[in-house]
C-alpha cells in the first residue's frame, strides 16, 4: 500500500472531523458547503478504492447506509434513571434545603441547566472513539442505535485532545431543531404521511428508523449533559462537562453554577422567557448538585437521583370562550374538528382557533358551546384545548357532537377500526379532496406545474378542471376569460403544463396521489417494475416483494387500480403523452463494466436489497435474468439461495459469486 494514500486519507478524515465540529458544534464554519462536499467526496472515493483502510469513525460514516437492521437490545452499564419533576419554586427551595441538610453543609453548589425536550441517548467512547449509542429503553436496557447516531453531525466520532478516560459514557439528548421539524412535517403532509406532533416524537421516531441514510437526511442535533465512568477528569459535574466540551461534545452554554437559591430563581426566570428564542425545544430547568462527592452521598431513590431535580416550565395557558366548532376536510379526506374561540393572547400570538384532534378528545373534554376553555401551547405548534373551566359554566350550551356526514359533500363519514380519525370516503366527488389531488399533482416534487393553490381553486370553481387530466385540455385563450388573467400568465401556465409531459415516470407515479405512494416508494416501484402496465397488473404478492413495499402500500396500490375510474384516468394521461415507463438511459449510465454479462440473483443479501443489486447491475450495463441457463455468466448467491438454481448453476459450471465479489466487479 502506498503510504502517501494512507496519509492522504488520514489527513482528509482529520480535516473533515474538524470542519464538522466547526459547523455543527461551534456554529462557525471556516469553509463553504461546496468545499466540504468536495473533500468528503474525495475521501469517499479513496475509501472505496482502498477498502482495507476502513475506519468505523470516518466522517464518511455520517451519511449512513441503506442496510436495514433490527436493533440489538443492550443492557445499560449504569441504569438510565429519570428525574423528579416539580412545577413550583417552593419545591425547588425544598430540594435545596433537603440536599443542604443531608450533606450537612451551609452552602452547596447547584448547577442549573436547560432541560432539553428530545429523546435521551447514552454514548460509549473507548480510546476516544464512539463505539456504541443506546436509547433509554426501559432504563435498564435500550436499543443499539449506533449506526443512526453516527449520522448526527454534532456527535463526535473521534474525540479531540488526549485527556479523556479510556472508557466512559456520556448522556444527553438527541433533538430535532424546530426548523427541521417544520420542514419535515411540511414534506410529510405533501406525501400524505402522518405528521409528528412535536419535535420530541420526531427525534425519537427518527432514531428508530431502520435505514441510517434516511436518519442522516433528518438533520438531528444533540446536547450532552451527564458524564459517567470510573476515572472522570474532574470532581465536579460542571468541570467534567467543560472537559467534555474540550473533547468536541456539544455542551450547552446555558449552564450556571449557582451558590444560592436566588441565583437559581434568576436562572429560571431568565430562561423561562429566553427559551423561546432557542432553535430547539426545552421544557424546563435541571438542577444538579455540582460536587460528585456530594452526589455520591446523596445517592439515588429507585427511580431518580436525590442530587438532581427538574423544574418544568408551565406551558403557557389562556382561558377563553368556545364559540363554535367547525369541521375541515383535508386532501386525504380526514376530517379535523377545529374550535373557534374568542381571540386571546398566548405566548406572543393571538389565538382564535385551536385543534380538537378527534372525536375521542371532544368526548373526553365534555365540551359544550359557550364553555370557557383552557388553551395551551405546549411542545406542539398548534394550540390545543386542554380543559374546561366548569366553574364558569352558568348556562349549558349545546354539547359538541362529531358530525356524521361530510360538511363538503354530505357523504356519511367512516371511521377506520383502531384509528381515531373520521374520513370522508368520497375521494373522487368531494371538492377539497379533488382540489387536494390536483394540488398534489402540480406540486414541485411531482409534475412541477406552475399553479398555486389559488389557481387550482379558481380553475376548479369555474368548472375548468374536475381532475388532473383536465389540466392538459386547458387553452390559454380560455384562461384569458378569467378575471385578472393576463396573456403572459395564461401562456406560462399552459407552457408549464406542456413541459410536464417530460417529467420522468417515477414523479408521474408519485403525482397520481395513490395513498402511501410517496417519492421513495414511487422510485422503488419504478426501478422494480419499469412501467405502468406492470404496476397496474402486479398482484399483492408481487408488490410486497418490491423493496420497502409492505402490506399497507401494496393494498393501497391494488385498491387504486381496482377502481375503473382510476384506470380510465391513467389511460387518459397515457394518451396525453405523460411518461409512463422508466427512462432507459437512466438505467445504463454509470459504466459499461458488465456489458454482455448476464446475472441471476438468488437469496437474500446483507448490504443491499435485491432491487438495489439489480439496479446496480443494470447501471453498469449488465443484464439481470430470472433463470439459470448456459448463457448465464454469474449466479449472485445470497443467504437461503434457491437450491434448484444453485444445483443448475453447478451443473452448468456457472461461476457463483457473493455480494462482495459482485460489488468488487463494479467498483
Ligand atoms: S440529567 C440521572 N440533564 O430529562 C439523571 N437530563 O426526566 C440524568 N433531560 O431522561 C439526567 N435535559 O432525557 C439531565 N440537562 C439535562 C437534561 C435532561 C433533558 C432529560 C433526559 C432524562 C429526562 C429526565
Amino acid at each position: 500500500m502506498d503510504i502517501e494514500v494512507k496519509n492522504k486519507i488520514e489527513a482528509l478524515r482529520h480535516e473533515l472531523h474538524q470542519h464538522n465540529y466547526n459547523y455543527y458544534v461551534l456554529s462557525q464554519p471556516t469553509i463553504s458547503d461546496f468545499e466540504f462536499d468536495r473533500k468528503l467526496k474525495e475521501l469517499q472515493d479513496l475509501e472505496l478504492q482502498y477498502p482495507e483502510l476502513y475506519d468505523p469513525s470516518s466522517p464518511t460514516q455520517r451519511v449512513g447506509s441503506d442496510i436495514s437492521k433490527e436493533f440489538k437490545q443492550v443492557k445499560h452499564k449504569y441504569s438510565m434513571l429519570s428525574l423528579g419533576n416539580t412545577y413550583s419554586e417552593g419545591e425547588v427551595a425544598d430540594f435545596y434545603q433537603r440536599a443542604r441538610k443531608f450533606i450537612n453543609a451551609d452552602e452547596i453548589e447547584l448547577v442549573c441547566e436547560l432541560k432539553y425536550d428530545g429523546t435521551s441517548i447514552s454514548l460509549t467512547y473507548e480510546n476516544g472513539e464512539l463505539v456504541q449509542a443506546v436509547t433509554r429503553g426501559d432504563g435498564e436496557k435500550g436499543d443499539d442505535v449506533t449506526a443512526n447516531v453516527k449520522t448526527i453531525r454534532s456527535i463526535p466520532l473521534k474525540l479531540q485532545g488526549n485527556d479523556f478516560p479510556t472508557r466512559f459514557e456520556i448522556r444527553g439528548e438527541v433533538l430535532m431543531p424546530w426548523a427541521v421539524f417544520d420542514e419535515l412535517n411540511k414534506e410529510r403532509e405533501e406525501q400524505e404521511e402522518s405528521l409528528f406532533a412535536n419535535p420530541r416524537n420526531a427525534a425519537s421516531g427518527t432514531l428508530k428508523l431502520q435505514n441510517s441514510s434516511e436518519v442522516s437526511k433528518r438533520k438531528l442535533d444533540s446536547y450532552l449533559y451527564y458524564l459517567l465512568g470510573e476515572d472522570l477528569p474532574a470532581e465536579t459535574h460542571y468541570d467534567n462537562l467543560q472537559k467534555a466540551k474540550s473533547w468536541g461534545f456539544k455542551i450547552s452554554d446555558a449552564i450556571k453554577v449557582c451558590h444560592s437559591l436566588d441565583e437559581v430563581f434568576e436562572f429560571i426566570a431568565y430562561w423561562n422567557k429566553e427559551r423561546k428564542n432557542l432553535p430547539v425545544a426545552t421544557d424546563g430547568i435541571v438542577l444538579k448538585v455540582n460536587s460528585l462527592r456530594q452526589q455520591r452521598n446523596l445517592g439515588f431513590t429507585a427511580k431518580s437521583p436525590r442530587w438532581a431535580i427538574a423544574y418544568k416550565f408551565q406551558a403557557e395557558q389562556a382561558c377563553t370562550r368556545l364559540n363554535s366548532v367547525s369541521f375541515q376536510v383535508g386532501r386525504t379526506g380526514a376530517v379535523t374538528p377545529v374550535a373557534n374561540l374568542d381571540p386571546v393572547q398566548l405566548s406572543g400570538t393571538t389565538v382564535k382557533r385551536a385543534s380538537l384532534h378527534n372525536a375521542d378528545i371532544i368526548e373526553g373534554l365534555d365540551l359544550h358551546i359557550g364553555d370557557m376553555v383552557f388553551v395551551e401551547k405546549g411542545g406542539e405548534i398548534i394550540p390545543k384545548i386542554v380543559g374546561v373551566d366548569t366553574e364558569a359554566r352558568f348556562m349549558l350550551g349545546d354539547k359538541v357532537q362529531f358530525i356524521k356526514n361530510c360538511p363538503e359533500c354530505d357523504t356519511p363519514l367512516v371511521r377506520v377500526e383502531g384509528e381515531a380519525a373520521h374520513y370522508c370516503p368520497n375521494e373522487d366527488g368531494c371538492p377539497p379532496q379533488i382540489k387536494g389531488k390536483i394540488e398534489h399533482f402540480v406540486s414541485r416534487k411531482a409534475m412541477n406545474i406552475n399553479a398555486g393553490e389559488e389557481t387550482i381553486e379558481l380553475l376548479y370553481n369555474k368548472g375548468y378542471i374536475k381532475n388532473i387530466a383536465d389540466l392538459y385540455s386547458l387553452r390559454w385563450e380560455d384562461l384569458l376569460m378569467l378575471d385578472r388573467w393576463a396573456q403572459k400568465s395564461a401562456q406560462n401556465l399552459v407552457q408549464s403544463i406542456e413541459e410536464s409531459k417530460q417529467v420522468p415516470f417515477e414523479r408521474v407515479l408519485f403525482a397520481l396521489g395513490i395513498r402511501y405512494v410517496g417519492e421513495t416508494v414511487a422510485k422503488k416501484l419504478v426501478s422494480a417494475l419499469h412501467n405502468i402496465n406492470a404496476i397496474e397488473a402486479a398482484s399483492y404478492t408481487e408488490l410486497v416483494q418490491v423493496d420497502e413495499i409492505g402490506d399497507r402500500i401494496a393494498c393501497s396500490i391494488v385498491d387504486y387500480f381496482a377502481k375503473e375510474e382510476n384506470r380510465i384516468l391513467v389511460n387518459r394521461l397515457k394518451e396525453i403523452g405523460l411518461q409512463f415507463k422508466i427512462d432507459e438511459h437512466s438505467l445504463s449510465k454509470t459504466s459499461e463494466k458488465l456489458n454482455g454479462i448476464s446475472i441471476v440473483i438468488s437469496g437474500t443479501f446483507e448490504k443491499h436489497s435485491r432491487d438495489e443489486l439489480k439496479n446496480r447491475m443494470e447501471q453498469h450495463g449488465g443484464k439481470n435474468v430470472a433463470t439459470v441457463s448456459s448463457k448465464t455468466t454469474y449466479l449472485l448467491a445470497g443467504e437461503n439461495i434457491g437450491p434448484s438454481k444453485l444445483e443448475k448453476a453447478q451443473k452448468l459450471g456457472i461461476k457463483i459469486i457473493s455480494e462482495d465479489e459482485f460489488l468488487q466487479l463494479i467498483q
